[in-house]
């Protein structure tokens, strides 16, 4: 496994690399979410490529890039083990140097949701991968379903911008109690972690009204947050129902696929959850067809 650190490295590797080439971007502090990202990239491509960077322009000053957990010889011994190719871990003085001035702006789906919440969030998101895509000139990128509204708004930036590139999107990898694995788990203290466990019954719940007949989304939403407030400590952010594609908020009952998703704080992190309703959906196929498209 080359682990590359310079952009005249990367490039020099991408031109010798020839075949299939699938990326993996991260900012580390990986787990078995990611992980399965990479394994879905070994077994569809010749050559893997995972980009590990913390990114500064996605954090807002209140927010925790400094925190932020990082621990790169664990994560590189994990992506070894793997079979990954290249590891690419770039500081932020050589991805953003004196004078940067450049911007991926994507508009419409960068707001509501999380867009609100973290003014500034996307356009660090937009801009950091469409750096990674020119680096690593994948034929296919890896997303996660974990941060839905990301994946809407990478795939609008690679068709508005004519990126030559797919965009595979992998479902959600949970604990055995349903808690979506996110790297920010870690701020949560054992009873935060156990209280954790109401976000995947409330994702469940209302999915199951689903399956049952209720199309209304305000009783869908009521549905996930009487579970949510079965738990003191869960600060409810928002709970949502969205157009997958588009992101616009769905408000009538429709039989078309809708995007529950909620943003819930339980101590310390903002967890965030979603999922495609109706649940059978939530798959790579379905997610693939499905979110952002
Ligand atoms: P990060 O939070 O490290 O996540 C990297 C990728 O892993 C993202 O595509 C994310 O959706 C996916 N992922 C995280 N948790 C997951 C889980 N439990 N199951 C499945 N996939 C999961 O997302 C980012 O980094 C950054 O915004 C990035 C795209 C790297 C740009 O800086």
């Amino acid at each position: 496994m080359q682990v590359i650190d310079s952009i005249e490295g990367l490039r020099k590797a991408r031109k010798a690399i020839t075949g299939r080439v699938g990326v993996v971007p991260t900012m580390g502090a990986l787990h078995e979410g990611h992980l399965t990202l990479a394994r879905q990239a070994r077994a569809d491509n010749d050559t893997v490529i995972a980009t590990i960077f913390v990114n500064p322009t996605q954090f807002a000053p209140n927010e925790d890039f400094n925190a932020y957990p990082r621990d790169l010889a664990r994560d590189l011994a994990m992506l070894e083990t793997l079979g990954v190719d290249v590891v690419f871990t770039p500081t932020p003085a050589l991805m953003y140097p004196p004078n940067f001035q450049t911007f991926v702006k994507v508009d419409q789906v960068t707001q509501g949701l999380e867009g609100d919440l973290r003014p500034n969030h996307f356009r660090g998101v937009a801009t950091v991968v469409s750096k990674l895509f020119n680096l690593t000139q994948p034929d296919v990128a890896y997303f996660g379903q974990k941060d839905a509204q990301q994946v809407v708004v990478i795939r609008r930036m690679v068709a508005d911008l004519n990126f030559p590139l797919e965009v595979a999107v992998i479902p959600t990898v949970r604990e055995a109690d349903g808690l979506a694995m996110s790297s920010r788990n870690v701020y949560l203290t054992p009873e935060q972690r156990a209280a954790a466990g109401v976000i995947y019954r409330a994702l469940v719940a209302a999915a199951q009204a689903y399956d049952e007949g209720e199309r209304t989304p305000a009783n869908l939403r009521a549905v996930a947050r009487n579970v949510l407030k079965t738990e003191a400590q869960a600060e409810i952010e928002y709970v949502a129902v969205n157009d997958p594609s588009t992101l616009i908020g769905v408000h009538e009952p429709a039989e078309q696929p809708l995007l529950l998703s909620m943003a819930v704080q339980i101590g310390r992190p903002r967890l965030l959850d979603n999922c495609l309703l109706p649940w059978s959906l939530n798959n790579r196929d379905g997610l693939t067809a499905t979110l952002g498209v």
